[in-house]
């Protein structure tokens, strides 16, 4: 390990210009670590994990296929804050087109910015990833020595180096890191031997998500503890004939010690089982179970999972306390619920989530995958979980195609819920019984102009709060701005009162919809010195280019995102100084 003092030197050196700083502080840098050249590659592209275009890091220092840090410099006054953002988000979400390089999150980052240089290794952190200091920097050896933990492709093209690559005796790399690859390459591998199963079809040859997911989850749930006559029995019951069994058995036995020793639990984990089900099961042609009298036909739906960095900053926004009663009816995979039960102190998050946190959702793929996710958070509550199957817009059943589980009703009274949050739906009505449900709609908030499925959400929201409750929702920037939605926009300012609005560049894989953040009160106490946050985050920024001029660079969303979200604290705390008021 080197320490500050090896390379405080090159702090104090006088810069000219960001080339000067290349040249006096990052090569030395690299050089005091002892990165020799061939492992060092300066403006490494990398996917825009959300967002078109590439990106690219200052620098990735990698073994064989390992991406092991991830070098951010700039010379720009004040930045070192905005680099180790930009570092770290690139670290989490590190994809490449570059074949010789592997995808995965990388466990270090160097960040070099006004006047300081610091190193950080990747920590899971409830369904993501942070990145903690350490106490130096890892010289040369000690990265070739924790790169050895990942196993790169070929050590065998390192025989050069063979004395100084013994894996270390005592890790830095978290292992959680490592154990969350293989679980997800261990859910790739069951659900490959799943989908070829006849039975876990429908009669057009359509995947039926729901009932492959719940499969995969019986037999994680006994692998955990060891209980191979249930896995038997799972299979059997779905109908996999003897081959197949003998490729799922021989699976679990690959990963067998993994569950013993019980690797395969904990928040990376988590995070990789939410990766694999964006991978594997999210898109336009997904399928959902419909009732036609007593027979279920799969009919099509799109599925999308929330980005999990945007979901951390909606969660940020709401300060979630722990006798908070926390809702999200239209929960997905789980991703807010998680985040929320993580929010608050480690020693009570538990509790708080089966006593104070619900999740619905009308799909029994995301009911599944919920309660799945929030078992690998917390293992030990997994039955516990207040997650069901319902029409997140009723308290009652109100239309037979959907199997609405009765134990969700006492959850789906009106006015019970300190924080509603969430990213509902954001199509024209889709749920059928068109007539029917408009007059329903009717019926509670008058006439309605529009169909579109948010603002059905947008008011069920409202309704579900409790007098001051929260309201955090990712919607359509349409309904911000389209003058058709003016009359709603009104109705809805009667009832909150406004805290921000976000408004995003495209953020889901696979789809174009540009969304909002909306955070308000349920509520109003206006006061003619509030301040609201009105804050974009473009899809792209100025940058001085090269050859002097400027070019337009794709953002960093969640880096931008997460700055705005500071922002915000700022405006909260001044806000909060303000006397009350319904002063309109
Ligand atoms: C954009 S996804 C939410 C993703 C989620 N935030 C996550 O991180 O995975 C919208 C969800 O709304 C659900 N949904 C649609 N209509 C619903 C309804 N009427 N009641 C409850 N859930 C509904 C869909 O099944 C889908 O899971």
């Amino acid at each position: 390990m080197k320490t500050h003092s090896d390379i405080t030197h090159l702090l104090n050196k006088p810069i000219r210009n960001e080339h000067d700083y290349y040249h006096k502080v990052v090569y030395p840098l690299l050089d005091i670590l002892g990165v020799p050249e061939e492992f060092r590659w300066p403006q490494f592209p990398i996917r825009n994990p959300f967002g078109s275009g590439d990106l690219r890091l200052d620098y990735l220092l990698y073994v064989q296929d390992v991406p092991m840090v991830i070098v951010e410099a700039t010379l720009a006054k004040e930045a070192f804050a905005d680099g180790f953002r930009q570092a770290r988000n690139y670290a989490r979400n590190f994809e490449t087109k570059i074949d010789e390089i592997r995808d995965m999150t990388v466990p270090f980052i160097l960040v070099a910015a006004d006047g300081d240089i610091r190193m950080f290794r990747a920590t899971p952190k409830g369904i993501n990833i942070e990145y903690e200091p350490l106490d130096g920097f890892l010289a040369w050896e000690e990265i070739m020595s924790e790169a050895q933990l990942f196993e790169p492709r070929d050590m065998a093209q390192l025989d050069f180096l063979r004395p100084a690559v013994a894996p270390p005796t005592k890790p830095i790399a978290r292992p959680e890191i490592l154990q969350a690859k293989l679980a997800e390459q261990f859910f790739f591998e069951l659900s490959m031997a799943l989908k070829t199963v006849d039975s876990l079809k429908d009669a057009s040859g359509r995947d039926k998500d729901d009932a492959q997911i719940m499969l995969m989850n019986r037999i994680i749930r006994a692998a955990r503890i060891h209980d191979e006559a249930a896995i038997d029995r799972a299979c059997q019951e779905a109908g996999l004939d003897k081959m197949m069994l003998e490729i799922v058995e021989a699976a679990l036995k690959r990963y067998q010690q993994k569950f013993t020793t019980r690797q395969f639990d904990g928040p990376a984990v988590a995070r990789a089982y939410r990766e694999f089900v964006s991978k594997a099961f999210t898109g336009e042609s997904r399928s959902l179970p419909i009732r036609w009298g007593k027979q279920v036909r799969y009919e099509n739906t799109a599925r999308y999972f929330t980005p999990t960095e945007i979901i951390q900053q909606m969660v940020r926004l709401c300060h979630i306390q722990p006798t908070d009663k926390v809702i999200d009816f239209t929960c997905g995979s789980g991703g807010f619920l998680a985040e929320a039960a993580m929010s608050v102190p480690d020693e009570i998050a538990g509790d708080f989530l089966v006593n104070n946190v619900v999740g619905v959702d009308i799909d029994p793929f995301c009911v599944e995958t919920t309660r799945t996710l929030l078992g690998f958070l917390f293992p030990d509550r997994a039955d516990e979980v207040k997650v069901f199957l319902h029409n997140g817009l009723y308290a009652k059943p109100h239309y037979k195609r959907y199997s609405d589980d009765k134990k969700a009703e006492p959850y789906l009274v009106a006015g019970q819920y300190d924080v509603v949050i969430g990213n509902p739906r954001a199509t024209f009505y889709s749920g059928g019984n068109e007539q029917r449900v408009f007059k329903l709609w009717e019926e509670r908030y008058g006439a309605i102009q529009h169909t579109w499925d948010h603002l059905f959400f947008v008011r069920r929201a409202i309704e579900l709060a409790k007098p001051g409750g929260r309201i955090c929702l990712l919607v359509p920037d349409g309904f911000l701005a389209n003058s058709q939605f003016q009359d709603l926009r009104n109705e809805i300012w009667c009832q909150c009162e406004m805290r921000t609005v976000i408004s995003l560049p495209r953020v889901f894989k696979n789809n174009n919809a540009k969304m909002s953040i909306l955070y308000m009160a349920k509520n109003p106490r206006w006061h003619p010195l509030w301040q609201v946050m009105m804050a974009s985050v473009p899809a792209r920024l100025e940058h001085p280019s090269e050859d002097g001029g400027i070019e337009w660079v794709p953002t960093n969303i969640f880096a931008e995102l997460e700055g705005v979200g500071e922002l915000f604290e700022v405006v909260t705390a001044e806000n909060a100084e303000l006397p009350a008021s319904n002063d309109r």
